[in-house]
């Protein structure tokens, strides 16, 4: 039995009975972080065991992280309580089905993300935005930037720009990480503009000299 299945037989028995339209969610982050991994050269079966693992621990109690999770999380989390589900997600992740570093990361950071995010990690983020039953505006059109524009950057971007937006709409601050990250993920999209039009030149000032012949 390949461990995705063994993810998806996990979160169907979580949820089959009470939580039915989580289990949709979940389905949906799955077959979006898999077309992603296709897309852009990940290992698939992993981007399916973090898909359906990503929400295992939604519902789940914070009193559980005593003792699970370190001092600093339960702290942020406190701040922040949308984190816990993530956080405990990835311990459950490493009890329940195994230690790939990569996978743990991609659960435990799916909320905005984080900054220097692998590309597992990047999907995983993304596809929890952009699923098909998404029906927020804002993801409806990173959804658009994804699958019609081929553009991931951009759809990172604007997601976390949606997710801020979002945020302080309902009276509440945003992650200082979460910031981060976009203000990253806004770097990258003006770097990917700059190359598309040819003017991305990062060796600018360092090679100048080298070539005996003039160009
Ligand atoms: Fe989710």
């Amino acid at each position: 039995m390949l461990l995705s299945d063994k993810a998806k037989a996990l979160v169907i028995e979580k949820y089959k009975d009470s939580h039915k339209h989580r289990l949709a969610h979940i389905f949906g982050v799955a077959e979006m972080a898999e077309y992603l991994a296709i897309k852009y050269g990940v290992d698939k079966e992993k981007a399916l065991i973090a898909a359906y693992m990503h929400d295992y621990s939604k519902y789940d109690d914070p009193k559980e992280a005593i003792g699970i999770l370190k001092d600093e999380e339960i702290k942020e989390c406190e701040s922040y309580p949308f984190l816990y589900h993530a956080y405990l997600s990835a311990e459950n992740y490493k009890k329940l089905l195994g230690n790939d570093l990569d996978i743990y990361n991609a659960i435990k950071y799916h909320v905005f993300g984080r900054e220097n995010m692998s590309i597992l990690e990047a999907i995983i983020m993304i596809a929890d935005y952009t699923e098909k039953n998404r029906t927020y505006p804002s993801c409806i059109e990173c959804r658009k930037i994804l699958v019609e524009d081929n553009d991931l950057n951009l759809a990172i971007y604007k997601s976390l720009e949606g997710m801020i937006e979002f945020a302080k709409r309902e009276g509440l601050k945003p992650h200082p990480k979460q910031v981060l990250v976009m203000e990253e993920y806004k770097r990258k999209v003006e770097e990917d503009v700059a190359r598309r039009n040819n003017r991305w030149l990062p060796w600018k000032g360092k090679c100048e000299g080298y070539l005996s012949i003039w160009y």
